[in-house]
């Protein structure tokens, strides 16, 4: 099993809940590789790297803090581990351009990114290099949320079409559908750094406490008598993913009734979310501590990486007849 994240930036709780409470859960029965595609980041970053290397540790830390063992699961960084750039250009010898072109990614970002030149050659090659890191692993399940969908698509495709001129080598990758629960964030749009909207899983108490006092609530809920909509409110949103159910119901009745106001509601919701984050702020801070804890884990997972993948890669080459 394999997943990425590339490093743009500090995780939020849209990662945890979209991700990690998944993968956390999957190192318990799979063999987990975990990768930081800090490639990938340049596709979009390459005018401005300047954070990546930051953004890389910052990732690995919440990865870490939310859960992941690294004893149990491999944890790396894309660039550290030079065959997945070797399977990329080797596989970019028998991708059909068109088959990138049509990936709605390509378009739907090119529009979404439109302060940055994206007619290279790397971003329209995302998508192969995502079907590189999982090939070299001959990863038989990823676990990715519904836009990544497109992708794995053509990584199967990929595997086939390789194994059609030069041998069986690589079996075809099954996503497995992450079904994440809707999170907005704080101003009721989607959860997400650029909207400047987000909860991050390393933010302090005060910054924690001051981002709820801050949410979107009912919008026709203006008087604390005035009774509210819990389905139409973040805050509410939030309280079903990470409150006891005894929360959960005490905030429908009491928003329903006007029995409870929204600041009552946002004091629970905090202390629903310090209860989950705390530990992980711990263990973040545990490890930020030690830096050479941090290195050592990475290299750990690198070598590990390594090794798995440069056996692929040897079979790779043995297939095509091509040296390396
Ligand atoms: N494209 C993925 C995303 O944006 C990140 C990614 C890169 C990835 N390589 C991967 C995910 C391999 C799963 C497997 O979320
Ligand atoms: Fe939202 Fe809670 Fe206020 Fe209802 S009481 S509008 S659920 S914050």
């Amino acid at each position: 099993m394999l997943s990425g994240m590339r490093p743009t930036g500090p995780l939020h709780l849209g990662h945890l809940v979209g991700a990690l409470d998944s993968w956390t859960k999957l190192q318990q029965t799979h063999d987990c590789f975990f990768v930081i595609v800090d490639w990938h980041a340049l596709t979009t970053e390459y005018a401005d790297t300047a954070r990546i290397r930051e953004y890389t540790r910052e990732v690995a830390l919440d990865w870490l803090a939310a859960g992941i063992e690294p004893d149990r699961s491999t944890v790396f960084v894309q660039s550290g581990v030079k065959e997945h750039a070797e399977l990329h250009l080797l596989l970019s010898m028998i991708v059909p351009t068109p088959w990138l072109e049509r990936v709605p990614s390509y378009k739907e970002q090119q529009e979404q990114l439109r302060d940055r030149d994206l007619n290279t050659y790397g971003f329209l090659g995302y998508p192969l290099l995502q079907a590189a890191d999982i090939l070299a692993y001959k990863a038989a399940t990823v676990p990715v949320g519904e836009d990544q969908v497109p992708h794995l698509e053509l990584c199967r495709e990929i595997a086939r079409r390789f194994n059609n001129l030069y041998g069986a080598v690589f079996p075809e990758p099954q996503a497995l559908l992450t079904r994440a629960p809707r999170l907005p964030g704080t101003d009721g749009r989607k959860m997400s750094k650029s909207y400047g909207n987000a909860i991050l899983l390393s933010d302090a108490p005060a910054e924690l406490a001051r981002k709820v006092e801050s949410m979107m609530t009912d919008p026709q809920r203006t008087h604390r008598h005035i009774p509210g909509r819990p389905e139409v409110c973040p805050v509410f949103s939030h309280h079903r993913v990470f409150s006891e159910p005894a929360v959960i119901e005490w905030a429908d009745r009491g928003c329903r009734s006007a029995g409870i106001g929204c600041r009552d509601c946002k004091g629970a919701l905090t202390a629903s979310l310090e209860a989950r984050l705390k530990p992980m702020r711990e263990r973040r801070a545990a490890l930020a501590d030690d830096p050479f804890a941090l290195d050592g884990i990475l290299s750990l997972g690198r070598d590990k990486a390594r090794g798995v993948a440069s056996e692929t890669l040897a079979e790779v080459r043995a297939a095509m007849r091509i040296g390396g």
